[in-house]
């Protein structure tokens, strides 16, 4: 019987603690290890056309109050190679855009489904869903956080680099969402990270403490040239994000100088290019450098769903 099998069937106040991922810290050191090292034997399987359904008859509900390309058909698709099943929401589909309380669905959604997935505007919301789900709920992007994203760059660069070990990246842009997981993640990972945002778009403080807690702190500077002199990666992410658009005129002047392109390259010429997608070509990066071959964006979007196979099959799978 899998960890969770039985939350759709059985008294969920009888159940032991459920594991969720609102956060990439929610994982521990070894959790992290143990999901890098089953991405990758998910990839090699997949690649090679063998089966994998370890989840089978399993279930995950996907509520999305904003769009996705990546991260709904990764899951989704990983769901079916697991032997199991994803169920969309999208935006405007159920109650909970109609007023049905979050702890309301979140307690329904756990009498029918193993896991719930949610990609929400405000990060609150998914810490009122866990807190009501008895099944684990996973973070497919909030205001605040993107593990998900997280687990598909720190495999990435293992893929890229054989592993974490003397690896520094420079993040360029807005200390966001992508940014602030990312920031965590890669203390926990061991990576240099030095973060150049422009005044006032750094990552959280307390974000940048629950880092330097895990592991190495991320510096932050406001000069992209010093962040990214001599750095093995350079990564970054839209200067807009999905809900700030009435920001976009501000954003786009607080940017400049920000942009990710050949000029800011030339103190890092051997660097790899990191970018979650979606891009906006000629804002934070130009379309020269996302089609070069130091990109390493559409490898990030496969890991996407080899890593979140790997976290379902964490969350899900046999003890
Ligand atoms: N990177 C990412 O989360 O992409 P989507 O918005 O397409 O899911
Ligand atoms: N920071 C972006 C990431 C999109 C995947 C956003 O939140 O819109």
């Amino acid at each position: 019987m899998s960890k969770h099998a039985t939350h759709a069937t059985t008294d969920p106040t009888t159940e032991p603690p459920v594991e969720h991922l609102l956060e990439i810290d929610d994982l521990s050191d070894d959790d992290l290890a143990e999901i890098v090292s089953s991405a990758e034997d998910l990839k090699q399987a997949h690649h090679r056309g063998e089966p994998h359904a370890v989840l089978p008859n399993q279930s995950l509900a996907m509520l999305f109050e904003k769009p996705s390309t990546r991260t709904r058909v990764s899951f989704e698709t990983g769901m079916t190679q697991l032997g199991g099943h994803a169920v969309y929401l999208g935006p405007d589909t159920t109650h909970l855009d109609h007023g049905e309380p979050v702890a309301d669905t979140a307690r329904a959604l756990s009498r029918y489904v193993d896991a719930v997935m949610a990609r929400v505007f405000d990060h609150d919301k998914l810490a009122e869903m866990a807190a009501h789900a008895s099944v684990p709920v996973v973070n497919g992007l909030s205001d605040a956080a993107h593990p998900c994203q997280t687990l598909a760059d720190l495999f990435t660069i293992y893929e890229e680099f054989d592993g974490f070990e003397d690896v520094s990246v420079a993040w360029v842009g807005d200390g966001n969402n992508v940014g602030q997981s990312f920031a965590v993640g890669s203390a926990m990972a061991g990576l240099d990270l030095t973060m150049a945002t422009p005044d006032g778009y750094e990552p959280d403080e307390e974000v940048l403490a629950r880092a330097a807690d895990r592991g190495p702190a991320p510096k932050v500077t406001h000069d992209p040239e010093t962040a990214v002199a001599d750095a093995d990666v350079v990564y970054t992410d839209v200067w807009v994000s999905m809900g700030e658009e009435d920001e976009r005129e501000t954003k786009l002047g607080d940017f400049e100088g920000f942009q990710v392109n050949s000029d800011l390259l030339a103190t890092a010429p051997d660097a790899d290019v990191m970018h979650c997608l979606p891009a906006h070509r000629g804002e934070e990066i130009t379309g020269e450098v996302l089609e070069s071959d130091r990109a390493l964006v559409w490898q990030q979007a496969e890991n996407r769903m080899h890593t979140q196979k790997a976290l379902l099959t964490h969350l899900l799978g046999e003890e």
